[in-house]
């Protein structure tokens, strides 16, 4: 009996040896996936915006100001959990872009690419994140990294608010474009910070 169990108990743990391998060597290219990908976003995404905003949006520009201000107060902050701030950064892109689109230039297969590959480098930044957790990181770090997460679900919380009360109007649009594109460009700021 005692052989059996131990069998079982050794099968397990090779498996578990298996997949953790598997996924931590998925994760050693996760900040050149991430760089790839987020240049094909930032490219579609250029695309799809005017190069300069219309005039008529400067006033609305205006009641964004404050939204502007708070990515760049906790940019610092990010940084300490960069792999944790992507991940909810490009979750919350996603659910920008589930919005009302028809003042925008985006049609159904580009906005297929750009959410394919959003949701392809969040499951992967979840299997790595995930294996992280497995190796026993203490709480006062997931407490670092709720709040990580709550600062960047906050801050999106606003562009969404803006949006809406904007009434996805093309300045709206043309101004949380604009943003996101910021956000983009923080993303590949944050990559470089995931150690190789
Ligand atoms: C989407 O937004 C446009 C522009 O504000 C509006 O005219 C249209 O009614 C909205 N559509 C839906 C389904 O809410």
């Amino acid at each position: 009996m005692n052989i059996i169990m131990g069998k079982q108990r050794l099968c397990i743990c090779l498996v578990i040896l298996f997949f953790g391998e598997v996924s931590l060597q998925r994760c050693t290219n996760l900040r050149l996936q991430l760089s790839a990908i987020n240049k094909n976003n930032l490219e579609l995404l250029k695309n799809k915006m005017r190069t300069n905003l219309p005039l008529q949006c400067l006033s609305d520009m205006r009641d964004f100001i404050a939204t502007q201000d708070t990515l760049r107060k906790i940019q610092t902050s990010l940084e300490e959990n960069p792999k944790v701030a992507i991940h909810e950064i490009f979750q919350q892109i996603v659910q920008i872009f589930n919005q009302n689109l028809t003042e925008t230039a985006w049609d159904e297969n580009s906005m297929t690419v750009l959410q394919t590959g959003l949701h392809q480098q969040i499951q992967h930044l979840r299997t790595c994140l995930s294996a992280e957790m497995e190796n026993g990181i203490p709480s006062p770090r997931s407490q670092n990294v709720q709040l990580t997460r709550l600062r960047v679900k906050r801050y999106f919380q606003s562009v969404d608010n803006f949006l809406r009360e904007k009434q996805h109007s093309l300045c709206a649009w043309e101004i949380v474009q604009m943003e996101v594109k910021q956000c983009l460009l923080l993303v590949d700021r944050l990559a470089n910070r995931i150690p190789n």
